[in-house]
């Protein structure tokens, strides 16, 4: 049965293998992303993260701000949140939380409209390493000028590495607080994150190419088996969670690393 499923991040690297995917399996894909796709919106920003779910209302057959004095109407039967970006600075928990939980938690309402409807978030291995319990306090209480700010706070004092894992374990957490509640457990919409080790894009790419920076990527993401991955490989894994296959898998951060998570973390958690 064709779904209609919506994928941010669309125009590259792990969300551009997914819409791919997607559409071959026969589903509509909506793209969204900051060019070369269905919805152009910067999703760091409110405007954009408002624009992302008026279009995504108007493409889906509701009304958007534009058509009307309602913002109501459209439905999606799947939604994959992959935009982000891994610089150490606040936009990182501007897109890769704040962004994140706005595309998850404002296309819910054309998600529960839907049929089998279901959600990923793109979550990463780097939400095990290190991170800043100020930054990850303050998104989770949905706080982004105090999480904007601790960011700031992290990047002067010369741990602005710490952004990105920080933006991942607060995605990660707000994943496993929200999936059992009544908004997506209790409106029958299991909600994922898929946290991968290294894969290769163009986010991953300069780092790579760098041979000391490779050097440090892969003592810090150890991948025992068949090393780091290409986008093509994430795609099915993300794609069947969102497939109505998936009746009873949600709240979960699910690693696909190559063994990094259990090389990492041992055998203390499962
Ligand atoms: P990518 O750079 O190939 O794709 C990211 C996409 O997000 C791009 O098309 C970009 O234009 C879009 N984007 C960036 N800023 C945006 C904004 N403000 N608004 C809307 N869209 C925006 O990167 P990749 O590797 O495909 O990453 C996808 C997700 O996977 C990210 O959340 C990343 O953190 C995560 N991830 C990637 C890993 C890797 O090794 N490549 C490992 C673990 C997680």
């Amino acid at each position: 049965m064709p779904r209609t499923c919506l994928v941010t991040g669309s125009a590259s690297g792990i969300g551009k293998a997914t819409a791919a995917l997607l559409r071959a399996q026969g589903h509509t894909v909506i793209g969204a992303d900051l060019k070369d796709a269905d919805i152009t919106a910067d999703l760091s920003t409110p405007e954009g993260r408002a624009e992302l779910v008026t279009r995504a209302r108007e493409l889906t057959g509701g009304r958007g701000l534009a058509g009307g004095p309602g913002l109501e109407g459209g439905r999606l039967d799947a939604v994959v949140s992959c935009a982000g970006v891994a610089h150490f600075a606040p936009l990182t928990i501007r897109l890769n939380h704040f962004g994140a939980v706005a595309t998850l938690a404002g296309l819910r309402p054309l998600l529960t409209a839907g049929t089998d409807p279901r959600a990923v978030v793109i979550g990463s291995i780097d939400s095990v390493h290190p991170t800043d319990p100020a930054i990850v306090d303050a998104a989770l209480a949905g706080d982004e000028p105090a999480a904007v700010a601790a960011s700031w706070a992290a990047v002067d004092r010369g741990e602005g590495h710490l952004v990105y894992s920080s933006s991942k374990a607060s995605i990660s957490r707000w994943v496993r607080r929200s999936a059992i509640t009544d908004d997506w457990a209790g409106a029958g919409v299991p909600l994922n994150a898929v946290a991968p080790g290294v894969v290769v894009t163009p986010l991953t790419q300069p780092l790579l190419a760098d041979p000391d920076m490779r050097g440090l990527v892969e003592r810090s993401v150890p991948m025992p088996l068949h090393g780091h991955a290409r986008p093509e490989q994430i795609a099915p894994l993300i794609a069947w969670l969102v497939s109505p296959e998936n009746t009873h898998v949600t709240g979960q951060v699910v690693f696909a690393d190559g063994g990094a998570d259990a090389a990492l973390r041992g055998d203390r958690t499962w």
